[in-house]
C-alpha cells in the first residue's frame, strides 16, 4: 500500500491518518470543515512533539511522518488512484451512503473504500455501490496507539485482498482480525455483557454496590477499569446506545437487553463525566461510606498460622473443629446438608461457590460461613471471597493456603460472586459468536485483549478456568432464572 484518503477529520480520522503517516504511507486527510482539518493538523503535531518529548520518536522521524500528510478540504484534490479511501465520519447511515456514493465518482475502480464505523451493517453503508471494493476497518481509540483492527468482510471484495490489508496491518505492528458483517462485529458485542451482567448483579439501583462491582472486576478480574466507572467516563448514553444496536440486531435476546438503571440514568442526564461528573457512580457516592472490602496479599511469614483442612467430594469422613475449606462441587440442596453436618461439628467453614448463584450467597450468610471463588483464574492471582466468619485471620491463612491473594468482602450488600458471573458471560458470547462463524477463536481472543485491554482472551479464559467449570456455572445460571431459554442458554 501507497496512498490513502481518510474522510473525516475528527478524533477517530486524525488519529488513523497519523498512524498511516508514521508507516510511511502518503496519507490525505479531508473533512467538510476547515476547523476541524485545522485542528486535526495541530493535534497530530502536537501528539509528535509528546513522542520526542518522551524520546520515542527522534525529530527527523516526525519530520518524515509529517511530509506524508496532506490536509485539504475537497475531494477532487485528492489523486484519483489512490490504494484505500477510508471515512471516519459521523455514525448516520444515510449520511454515510450519500458520501461513498459522492466518492465513488471521483475514485478509481481499484480504490478500495472502508468504513470505519463502530456499529452500522457493512453490507448496508455499501448497499448502492455493488461494484466497488469495499469493507469495515475498525479501529480503536486512540488509533496511533491503539493495535487492534477489525477487517469486516463484505460480499464485494475477495478474501484475497482482505488477507492484503491483513498482512499489511501485521507488518505495520498492529493485530488485525477479521470478522464477519454482524452487529457490535467483536469487541462491541462480546463486551456488552462486561455491563450487562454487572447490571443484573446488583439487588438496586446503587452507586454503592456498583462501586463494589467494578473494585471486584479490576482486583480479582484484572480488568483495566470496571464497567460501571467506565460507562461514566465513555458516556452512559454511548453505552446505552451500543446495547441498543446490538440488541435490536439479534432480535431483542435477552442476553443483549439494555437495563432499567442504564435507561433511567440517560433519562435523567446522568450521562457521565461530560455531565457534570453526574453519572452512575459520578456524583452519587458519599465518601465517607466505607465498602467493606479488604484486599489480603500473601503474607510470607506466619509463625502459627490457622491450619485449613481440604474437603472434597472423595471423603465422607466429616472433620470436627477445625477451619474447613469446602471444596465440593454439589448441587445448592447437597451443599446445604454438607454445610449443616459440618457446622454441627463445630467447624468453621470457606466454601467454593463459584459454580453457585446468588441463593449459595444468601445461604452462606444464614448459615454463616465464608464463600470463595478459586476457580476463576485471572493475572492478579486474586480470589474473590466473601467474609460472613468475621475473622481476618482465617482470610488471611486461606490467601496462604491457596498462595493467591484474596479480596474480601463483608456480605453486608448481598450479592452473588461477581467475577465468575461476569466472566461466564464474556466466554458465553464469545463461544456464540463463535459458533456463528463470527470469527476464528484466536481472532477473538486478539480482539478482546488489544481492542479492549482485557487481561486474557474468552477462549483463553475458558481454557484457564477450565471448560466443564464454565459449563457448570452457565448451566446453573440458566437453571436459577427459569426453564424457559433465557440469556444463559446456548
Ligand atoms: N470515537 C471513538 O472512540 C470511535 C472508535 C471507533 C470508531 N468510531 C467511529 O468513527 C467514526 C467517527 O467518529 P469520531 O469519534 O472520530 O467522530 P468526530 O465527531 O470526532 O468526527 C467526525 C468528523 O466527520 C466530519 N464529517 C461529518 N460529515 C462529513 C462529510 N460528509 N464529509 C466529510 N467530513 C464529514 C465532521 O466534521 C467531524 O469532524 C464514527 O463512525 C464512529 O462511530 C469512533
Amino acid at each position: 500500500m501507497k496512498s490513502v484518503c481518510i474522510v473525516g477529520a475528527g478524533t477517530m480520522g486524525a488519529g488513523i491518518a497519523q498512524w498511516f503517516a508514521t508507516n510511511g504511507i502518503k496519507t490525505f486527510l479531508t473533512d467538510n470543515n476547515q476547523r476541524v482539518v485545522e485542528a486535526a493538523k495541530q493535534s497530530i503535531s502536537n501528539s509528535y512533539q509528546r513522542l520526542v518529548k518522551k524520546n520515542k520518536f527522534t525529530q527527523n522521524q516526525v519530520d518524515q511522518s509529517q511530509a506524508n500528510l496532506n490536509y485539504l478540504l475537497a475531494i477532487e484534490d485528492i489523486p484519483k488512484d489512490i490504494d484505500l479511501v477510508i471515512e471516519a465520519i459521523v455514525e448516520r447511515l444515510e449520511i454515510k451512503k450519500e458520501l461513498f456514493k459522492n466518492l465513488d465518482s471521483h475514485f478509481c475502480p481499484q480504490t478500495i473504500f472502508a468504513s470505519n464505523t463502530s456499529g452500522l451493517s457493512i453490507e448496508k453503508i455499501f448497499h448502492d455501490l455493488p461494484n466497488r471494493l469495499s469493507c469495515g476497518l475498525h479501529f480503536f481509540n486512540p488509533a496511533p496507539v491503539m493495535k487492534l483492527v477489525e477487517i469486516i468482510k463484505s460480499k464485494t471484495i475477495s478474501d484475497e485482498k482482505l488477507m492484503n490489508l491483513h498482512s499489511f496491518f501485521l507488518s505495520r505492528d498492529k493485530v488485525p482480525v477479521i470478522v464477519k458483517d454482524q452487529a457490535g462485529f467483536i469487541c462491541n458485542r462480546v463486551a456488552r455483557n462486561f455491563y450487562g451482567e454487572s447490571f443484573r448483579i446488583l439487588n438496586d439501583d446503587d452507586p454503592y454496590q456498583m462501586n463494589l462491582i467494578d473494585q471486584t472486576l479490576k482486583h480479582v478480574g484484572g480488568f483495566k477499569m470496571g464497567p460501571f466507572e467506565l460507562m461514566d467516563l465513555i458516556g452512559v448514553d454511548i453505552n446505552l446506545n451500543a446495547t441498543k444496536g446490538v440488541y435490536e440486531s439479534f432480535g431483542h435476546h435477552p442476553r443483549f437487553a439494555p437495563h432499567s438503571y442504564q435507561v433511567k440514568s440517560v433519562e435523567s442526564g446522568r450521562l457521565g463525566r461530560k455531565t457534570n461528573n453526574q453519572g452512575l457512580i459520578l456524583g452519587r457516592l458519599d465518601e465517607s461510606v466505607s465498602f467493606f472490602n479488604i484486599f489480603v496479599p500473601l503474607k510470607a511469614e506466619d509463625n502459627h498460622p490457622p491450619q485449613i483442612i481440604d474437603y472434597d467430594e472423595l471423603s465422607h469422613d466429616y472433620p470436627e473443629d477445625s477451619i474447613v475449606f469446602d471444596k465440593t462441587r454439589f448441587n445448592l440442596e447437597e451443599k446445604k446438608q454438607l454445610i449443616t453436618i459440618l457446622k454441627e461439628r463445630n467447624n468453621k467453614i470457606i466454601s467454593e461457590g463459584s459454580h453457585l448463584t446468588k441463593q449459595f450467597t444468601e445461604l452462606s450468610k444464614k448459615l454463616n460461613f465464608d464463600v470463595c471463588a478459586t476457580n476463576f483464574y485471572s493475572k492478579t492471582n486474586t480470589i474473590e471471597y466473601i467474609q460472613n466468619l468475621d475473622e481476618d485471620a482465617i482470610c488471611q491463612a486461606f490467601s496462604n493456603h491457596q498462595d493467591r491473594n484474596v479480596f474480601v468482602r463483608k456480605n453486608h450488600l448481598s450479592l452473588g460472586l461477581i467475577f465468575p458471573r461476569v466472566l461466564i458471560q464474556i466466554i458465553h458470547e464469545a463461544n456464540i459468536a463463535f459458533d456463528e462463524d463470527l470469527a476464528s477463536k484466536k481472532d477473538i481472543d486478539l480482539a478482546m485483549k488489544y481492542g479492549l485491554n482485557y487481561p486474557h482472551g474468552p477462549f483463553e479464559w475458558e481454557e484457564l478456568i477450565g471448560k466443564e467449570i464454565y459449563e457448570l456455572l452457565r448451566v446453573n445460571l440458566m437453571n436459577s432464572i427459569s426453564k424457559k431459554p433465557n440469556r444463559y442458554s446456548r
